[in-house]
């Protein structure tokens, strides 16, 4: 049974864990949207890995993938790989050719992007380049990288990108693209990872009775289509995006396990109902180490959002809930969970359409007395504290999916399982 892991929130919901977690028992760990704008920290045995692009599953050395849909910076592939081969010898990461790269001049026009932005109508991106590459895919003039097969046709290429770029990049100032620069860096990085380089029917081919893990990126209200546009990523997030950016059918996805903290945070700018500028939102990011892997930006910290949660899962098509960092809340006198809005002074229990109206809500909550006392490390149901297992199943009960698992610990084996994961 192939399954899906992917967030329910603004990211940075802990998937690499759980991803690491699963994997054991996969054959191929696929990612298939995003890049290196993502981050995943997994820690095993007081090892802390930090990946970007290379799936988790890598850790636990299984065939890792990466399909058309990721869009890959190649320097930064280069170092992540190196670092990576460092712990695991020859690990099996094999690109899609069909993958488009972020150049240079990509980040230049994130940079450009953000900088004609003012106060509030800043996305606040990670710099890395990502929205202007998935711009030039669907624009189609992306480089992708079966071109760097071909250095005539490449050249060729670059030169009508050079031409309809240099103009802006020119008129912020920035260096016009350097053809031959561009050219020499690709032919080396193609040296590099030619052998890496597979075919899209890869999966097809090889893993037809096989157990896949789609690993996702970000979550889904940084979804394109289904977050908090325009404070979102470029990509699609949502469950079904694993099909499409892995040249998989929508049929060979079983399962998707969908990952949410036990609160909520947000790394960027954009709307957050729930988000807490005092001292308790403090003290979530000081007790989550809640820092951005990839920007090291502090995130922004508030109250569990039942109302968007209970949106994600319905837009993502979940058959279970993994709920992270529960361990956050042990000190606190009392937890709210927000359970719907009010907007214009009427009370709804959906996320308005237009960033207008997201920023205007108002979250309206229920409270649920604090458990004060350590669930860190708790490895088994029946020893949380009453209180907390109360907070869940009203989650539970709210959200309208079940918790599979609960995470307690960033370690590798702190996890609470209700559910076989490898059963279901
Ligand atoms: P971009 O993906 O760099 O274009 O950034 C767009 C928005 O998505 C910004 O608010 C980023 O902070 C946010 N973002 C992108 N990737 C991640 C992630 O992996 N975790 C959390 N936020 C992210």
């Amino acid at each position: 049974m192939n399954k899906a892991v992917i967030g329910l929130q603004w990211g940075d919901e802990g998937k690499g864990k759980i991803v690491d977690y699963l994997s054991e028992n996969f054959d191929l760990v696929v990612r298939y949207q995003g890049g290196n704008n993502a981050g995943h920290t997994v820690i095993v045995e007081d090892i802390t890995y930090k990946l970007n692009l290379i799936p988790s599953g890598v850790i636990r050395d299984k065939i890792c993938f990466l399909g058309q849909g990721v869009v890959l910076d190649p320097e930064h592939f280069v170092n992540e790989y190196e670092k990576i081969s460092k712990r695991i010898s020859n690990p099996r990461i094999y690109l899609s050719s069909n993958i488009s790269l972020i150049l240079n001049y990509h980040k230049q026009l994130d940079k450009i992007n953000e900088s004609i932005l003012t106060g509030d109508s800043k996305i606040g991106t990670t710099a890395k380049g990502i929205g202007p590459a998935y711009q030039d895919k669907v624009g189609r003039k992306s480089i992708k990288l079966y071109d760097l097969d071909n250095m005539i046709s490449l050249k060729s290429k670059f030169e009508a990108i050079k031409k309809y770029y240099d103009p802006i990049l020119d008129a912020f100032d920035e260096n016009k693209i350097d053809l031959n620069q561009n050219i020499e860096r690709l032919s080396e990085f193609y040296s590099q990872i030619k052998s890496l380089i597979i075919d899209n029917s890869f999966i097809k081919k090889n893993f037809q009775n096989k157990k896949i893990l789609f690993e996702g990126a970000q979550g889904i209200l940084l979804d394109v289509d289904h977050g908090t546009y325009p404070f979102v990523t470029s990509s699609n997030t949502v469950a079904s995006s694993a099909a499409t950016g892995s040249g998989c059918g929508p049929n060979s996805i079983n399962y998707v396990l969908g990952i949410t903290k036990a609160y909520t945070t947000r790394v960027g700018s954009g709307p957050f109902p729930t988000e807490l500028n005092d001292e308790i939102g403090e003290s979530l990011g000081r007790r989550g180490k809640e820092f951005g892997t990839v920007t090291a930006r502090k995130r922004r910290c508030g109250w569990f959002d039942g109302v968007l949660v209970r949106q994600t899962i319905k837009i993502a098509g979940i058959n279970g809930i993994a709920l992270t960092k529960l361990d956050v809340l042990d000190e606190l006198d009392e937890i709210k969970v927000c359970i719907q809005y009010e907007l214009n002074g009427k009370k709804i229990d959906y996320l308005p359409s237009s960033s207008e109206d997201q920023f205007k809500i108002k979250p309206i909550y229920k409270t649920f007395p604090g458990w004060k006392s350590q669930t860190r490390g708790i490895r088994n149901i029946q020893d949380l504290p009453e209180k907390a297992k109360n907070y869940i199943y009203a989650l539970e009960d709210f959200i309208g999916a079940k918790i599979s698992s609960i995470s307690t610990s960033p370690e590798r084996d702190d996890t609470i399982l209700i559910e076989d994961p490898f059963k279901v």
